[in-house]
């Protein structure tokens, strides 16, 4: 029997395929929407200190190969989904909160509230948003990354891992790396959409997304070697106890399959969720199954991280 079974940070997941941090993890109705689904785990959108509204609209565009997006992380502020976690245990899976406050001492305040929930699991920092007018992606800067590492690991008590952004040059691979190696981190997700990108309307002449004059971050298929490459970087340069979580491009189950084979422990969906729905869970689990069946895997870890070099 074909097992989609994994764990990431120590936590068990049914299957290894669960949301990114980005679309339709938001209010209650959508966390629930996750919960009900076949999702392996819930992940909540990014909480910052407060609510935010996020940036002006529209700010999220599909096209026929992938999205852009300029959300500004619109949430209902960390207390919201710190509560939550109460609901979020009917479903029986790991309710893991994504934390993005807009400085050092945001993130560990909301880190420490926390800290005492036993319904939240783990938590996600996201180093990583492309859409805050005027704000740097902390996961470009490696000495505010060890220093923000530093101050939040002086307060949290769940399993904690980071969202990174997509790197493109070796030895910036390496110099996280080197950062992250210096923390207990958990996990390591690799990618946030690629910003800042810029899709035109050729008919109109015309950016597609208001925000920040049209510029964004790019998700879907063309993402996907991307996503690739940072998995398979990470997977071979972090800590062996670090999972890697890997995210961009992610529209089927071979790609799963792809980013497993590249180290993935385990899988999340953002512009296919936000374009397909929840039932994009059990399609693509459907999928990953049949993939394995006729190659005689019984779980991911018969094939995980066994990406072969050429010869
Ligand atoms: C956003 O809300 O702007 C997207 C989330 C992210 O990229 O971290």
């Amino acid at each position: 029997m074909t097992s989609l079974k994994t764990t990431i940070a120590g936590l068990e997941l049914e299957t290894c395929i669960y949301n990114a941090s980005g679309p339709l993890c938001t209010t209650a109705e959508e966390l629930d929407d996750l919960g009900q689904s076949m999702a392996g785990a819930i992940l909540s959108k990014s909480a910052t200190l407060e609510y935010r509204a996020g940036n002006e609209k529209p700010r999220y565009y599909e096209t026929g190969w992938g999205s852009i997006n300029s959300m500004g992380l619109p949430n209902e502020g960390y207390k919201f989904y710190a509560d939550y976690a109460k609901q979020a245990a009917q479903y029986g899976k790991p309710y893991i909160v994504s934390v993005s406050g807009m400085g050092f001492e945001d993130n560990a305040t909301i880190i420490k509230h926390l800290a005492g929930n036993e319904n939240i699991k783990a938590i996600e920092l996201n180093l990583s948003c492309p859409n805050l007018p005027g704000k740097p992606q902390t996961g470009y800067d490696f000495e505010q990354s060890r220093a923000l590492l530093n101050r939040v690991f002086e307060v949290a008590q769940q399993p904690l891992g980071v969202k990174l952004p997509p790197y493109f040059d070796m030895p910036h691979f390496e110099m996280m790396a080197e950062v992250l190696n210096d923390f207990p981190i958990s996990f390591a997700t690799c990618i946030n959409s690629i910003g800042n990108g810029l899709v035109i309307d050729t008919d109109q002449e015309c950016v597609v997304i208001k925000p920040k004059k049209g510029f964004g971050g790019i998700g879907g298929d063309f993402i996907k070697p991307t996503a690739l490459a940072n998995v398979r970087k990470f997977y071979t340069l972090l800590k062996k106890d670090v999972d890697i979580i890997g995210v961009g491009g992610i529209k089927n189950g071979m790609d799963a399959f792809e980013h497993i084979l590249c180290g993935a422990s385990a899988v999340q969906i953002g512009t296919q969720l936000m374009r397909e729905g929840t039932g994009c869970f059990a399609r693509i689990a459907g999928e990953l199954q049949e993939i394995m069946n006729k190659k005689g895997y019984s779980s991911i870890n018969d094939f995980k991280g066994k990406l072969k070099d050429m010869e």
